[in-house]
């Protein structure tokens, strides 16, 4: 009797740690930089000529400040630190 009360609580505490991994996983997913302030600044800067969806095309990391470079060159108006973000944000969450 008393070990399977044992058992039972074990069962329960690696639930718990499940539960508390899909938790962290899902927030990671959910996170994907959404509170990063360079995506505030995409999202006001980049939709100025097309679509937001278009700015988060997947590149490979090397070829981001190439593509925000000619989006100055098409007219973006970006500062440099605000460039250095951006690429800075798109390489971590839109490259390939
Ligand atoms: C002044 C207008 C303008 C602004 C602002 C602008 N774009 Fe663009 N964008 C363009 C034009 C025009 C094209 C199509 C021609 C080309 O690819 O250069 C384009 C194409 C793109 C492409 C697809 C081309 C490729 O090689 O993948 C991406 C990705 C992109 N823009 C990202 C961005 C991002 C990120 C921003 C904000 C930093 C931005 N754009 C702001 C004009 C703009």
């Amino acid at each position: 009797m008393r070990q399977l009360i044992v058992r039972k609580s074990n069962i329960f505490f690696v639930m718990a740690i499940m539960a508390g991994s899909i938790w962290l996983v899902g927030c990671g997913q959910a996170g994907k930089g959404d509170d990063d302030p360079a995506r505030a600044l995409i999202e006001s800067k980049c939709v100025q000529c097309h679509s937001l969806k278009q700015a988060y095309k997947k590149r490979s990391s090397g070829e981001w400040p190439v593509v925000v470079d000619r989006m100055v060159s098409h007219g973006a108006d970006l500062s440099a630190e605000e460039k250095a973000q951006i690429v800075a944000y798109l390489q971590a969450h839109y490259s390939k």
